[in-house]
């Protein structure tokens, strides 16, 4: 059986060496052995998108890499995204339009969304339904955080 090894990766900033085996998933790493609770995970197979981080700046489903495929990254989790212990103006804008009612989801959904607002600040709800298409809501406030999004956009604008 092959030895554990050891990884080096910056997660929101800082830099984390952990042991891992060669099958182990980006997820669950996060998720338990640097206690990342924001990261979740429905359906390990790439379908519900809840498990998305940003890997080098870019959204990825983290059931869907493995831990070692991250060696030498920079990954940034929901947690990532608060402005020290407040939340952001996109977590806060949630809150202020109800875009959630479980919350499950909402760690993937503010992540996607920051993505697409730091590369489009102005993006079209039609474009923002599209950009999170690839998510999954149980309680379905899909409308919800078309409206934080939007609600959001001004403090992404330059
Ligand atoms: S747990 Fe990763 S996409 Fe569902
Ligand atoms: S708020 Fe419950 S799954 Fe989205």
């Amino acid at each position: 059986m092959k030895m554990p090894r050891k990884i080096t990766f910056t997660v929101n900033g800082v830099k984390k060496q952990v042991e891992v085996k060669d099958n182990e998933l980006l997820a669950d790493v996060l998720r338990d052995k640097l206690q990342l609770t924001g990261v979740k995970q429905a359906c390990w197979r790439g379908e519900c998108g809840l498990c998305t981080v940003l890997l080098n700046g870019k959204p990825v489903k983290s059931c869907l890499i493995l831990a070692v495929e991250a060696n030498g990254a920079e990954i940034v989790t929901s947690e990532g995204l608060m402005e020290g212990d407040k939340l952001s103006h996109l977590q806060k804008s949630f809150v202020e339009n109800g875009a959630l009612q479980c919350g499950f989801c909402t760690p993937a959904f503010t992540l996607v969304t920051h993505y697409l607002l730091t590369q489009k600040p102005d993006a079209s709800e039609e474009e923002i339904r599209e950009y999170i298409s690839g998510l999954i809501c149980r309680c379905g406030t899909y409308n919800e955080i078309v409206k934080a999004v939007k609600q959001a956009s001004q403090y992404y604008k330059k």
